[in-house]
């Protein structure tokens, strides 16, 4: 087709018009990215592209040549759609490939370099304890740990020349000379040698009828060696109320017996002495697993509320009647788990503790 002349700027040139898409639809072939194709278009098949140009001009020709040149135009036009189409779909895949290959995450690489601590298991001995006493609609008290002399001993019913109370025996702390809850004042201050110290102070407080548990620490001046350290833990257990006997007393240790030991476990009362249970008894618990055959085992004490104790808290002892009973923390742990010696309760090797999150 020759050259024709359509305005001062605007020839119809069908050779430039082919060459020139021809040449796009070679770049075309050769785009790597969408950005690329997108200018590829522009220049090609833009406003001011040759192929657009040359589609404006078609209306100044003369009407014999329009004809044969609108087709050209058209067919030029479809020709660059579709090699434009079918790389833009080449190339969009293309580009989601490398996308989910940059997000791909390598299952193989080591996770958690950093090493993780693990809960020691004493706490979480604790916790389940509690959990026993709340599922049996108990209130969890915690009374502090630095105590006056008097609920540790006297609201107890120690007499004043109790070896309990012996320097050698318990932590002494310089009293505050305040007047505490009893209206005591300047009594001598202990590191509570027991938990029952929170006996007294949670009738006070509470009031009757009191069903509680006190989970918490206790002071003694022991050598810490394979089954004694002179920070441990206890858990006792009071409750006041009318009409109590020692069968709800009976009750109570065998279904603690049982949340900790198992379907198996029992318990068994010795006869014994403390100063604030009268009957007192030795708490023995009857330990499948024991060493050289399942036997008794000796856990904690417990006994009825000594009428004493219950003066102390202003309680007409005709009226009300209690238990209590307190078992070792530390004991418990060592028995349930076949450990043999405490310091490996004490060190705070994490290693030791990462045994018992297995399974948590
Ligand atoms: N407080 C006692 C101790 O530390 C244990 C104990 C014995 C608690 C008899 C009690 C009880 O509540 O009734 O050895």
């Amino acid at each position: 087709m020759e050259r024709v002349l359509v305005s001062q700027d605007a020839q119809f040139d069908a050779q430039a018009v082919t060459d020139a898409v021809a040449a796009g639809i070679e770049e075309i072939g050769r785009a790597s990215s969408s950005e690329e194709l997108a200018s590829i278009r522009t220049r090609y098949a833009g406003a001011e592209s040759v192929l657009t140009r040359a589609g404006r001009s078609l209306g100044s020709l003369p009407p014999a040549d329009r004809k044969d040149a609108g087709r050209l135009v058209g067919k030029l036009k479809a020709d660059f759609g579709r090699a434009f189409g079918a790389r833009q779909k080449e190339v969009a895949a293309a580009e989601e490939a490398r996308e989910l290959a940059s997000q791909t995450v390598d299952m193989t690489l080591p996770v958690r370099r950093r090493p993780l601590g693990a809960r020691h298991p004493l706490p979480r001995l604790m916790e389940d304890v509690e959990d026993l006493f709340v599922s049996m609609g108990w209130q969890i008290s915690q009374g502090p740990e630095v105590e006056s002399e008097w609920y540790d001993f006297d609201a107890l019913n120690f007499g004043p020349d109790h070896p309990a109370r012996q320097m050698q025996d318990t932590f002494y702390v310089k009293g505050t000379q305040a007047r505490d809850a009893a209206g005591f004042v300047g009594s001598n201050m202990v590191l509570r040698t027991q938990t029952s110290s929170d006996q007294v102070r949670a009738l006070l407080t509470r009031g009757v009828p009191l069903y509680i548990a006190c989970p918490g620490r206790a002071f003694r001046t022991d050598e810490l060696h394979a089954t004694h350290t002179p920070v441990f833990h206890q858990c006792e257990a009071l409750a006041v109320d009318r009409d109590l006997t020692m069968a709800d007393l009976k009750g109570v240790l065998d279904k603690l017996a049982v949340a900790m030991f198992g379907p198996e476990a029992k318990s068994r009362l010795r006869p014994s002495y403390f100063p604030f249970t009268e009957p007192s008894a030795e708490l023995d618990l009857w330990f499948p697993d024991k060493k050289g055959g399942a036997g008794w085992i000796e856990w904690g004490g417990c006994g009825m509320v000594n009428p004493n104790v219950l003066k102390s808290a202003g309680l007409d002892p005709e009226k009300y009647t209690g238990f209590a009973f307190g078992v070792g923390m530390e004991r418990t742990l060592l028995l349930r788990h076949d450990i043999n010696d405490m310091h490996d309760l004490v060190e705070g090797d994490v290693r030791f503790s990462d045994q018992f999150v297995m399974g948590e």
